[in-house]
């Protein structure tokens, strides 16, 4: 089983979310071998774009932080597996991911992502800053999931995931009931799930699913929003909402013992 090479760039319609079949990669991708759990429904949209010149680095220097096989238990990868692991979803463009790893030695980071250019700058930022507690890995967070150990992850984090505005595509938000089962399963106990979004629609429809999430519980107490913690860094989607004149809500929910 490979990852779809870094090449292989499609886009997708939003409406389906089907890959347009003139732009296929020749290989096979994670998504190919895997059905997510909302198959054919995508929490993303592949968006092309050209690398730049530390972006192509990135990948042919640094490529040994890219995980491709296996993805089981992911905790093995690294060289203190012992260690507690967070897992974030779609990172962007790795900036605010690095900056935690780095502050946070003591443990280990798994970045999942879909846009390539932001996997390669994700790994350069890495390499360059010599970090061994981060590993990247290409593909759909909901299929590396599916295939992790329950009870494996100490945390997951989200932050400012795509908010699908429309009402037609509320369905494709990360944050649903179907999702957040996969993600309960997959966390330790006492483990948290830690949500940032500028979108105040989002923010407050976060909140109505993780409330009626079995076995999680508010950090903060229920329906309340977290105060922004402060060893979160500025993520570039928040400096946006930021210029944009939008408000930030963060979110923590405790996995119960
Ligand atoms: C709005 S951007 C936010 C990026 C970054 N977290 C930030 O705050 O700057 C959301 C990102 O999540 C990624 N994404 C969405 N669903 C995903 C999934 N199921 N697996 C991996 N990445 C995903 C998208 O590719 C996109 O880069």
């Amino acid at each position: 089983m490979s990852i779809v090479p870094l090449s292989g760039l499609t886009t997708t319609d939003a409406d389906t979310a089907q890959p347009m079949t003139d732009s296929q990669p020749a290989h096979l991708s994670v998504n190919d071998l895997t059905a997510p759990p909302h198959r054919g429904i995508l929490t993303y949209m592949r968006r092309s774009s050209p690398l730049n010149t530390s972006q192509t680095e990135g990948l042919s220097r640094f490529r040994h932080l890219l995980l491709e096989q296996p993805l089981a238990d992911l905790r093995q990868h690294f060289e203190h597996p012992e260690r507690p692991l967070t897992v974030e979803i779609g990172f962007g463009m790795g900036q605010s991911l690095v900056a935690m790893a780095q502050a946070a030695p003591e443990r280990n980071f798994i970045g999942v992502e879909v846009h390539i250019p932001g996997i390669a700058q994700c790994l350069y930022d890495a390499g360059t800053a010599g970090l061994t507690n981060l590993r990247v890995i290409e593909g759909d967070a909901l299929v590396l999931l599916a295939a992790m150990p329950d009870a494996s992850i100490d945390r997951v984090q989200l932050y400012f995931p795509d908010p699908w505005q429309k009402k037609k595509h509320h369905k494709r938000r990360f944050v649903s009931p179907e999702r957040m089962a996969l993600i309960t399963a997959k966390l330790t106990a006492g483990g948290w799930f830690h949500a940032a979004t500028d979108w105040e629609h989002y923010a407050h429809w976060m909140v109505d699913v993780l409330e009626q999430v079995p076995g999680l519980s508010n950090r903060y107490g229920p329906g309340q929003f977290a105060p922004r913690p402060e060893w979160r860094p500025l993520t570039k989607f928040e400096r946006r909402g930021h210029k944009a004149g939008h408000g930030v809500w963060d979110l923590i929910y405790i996995q119960q013992e």
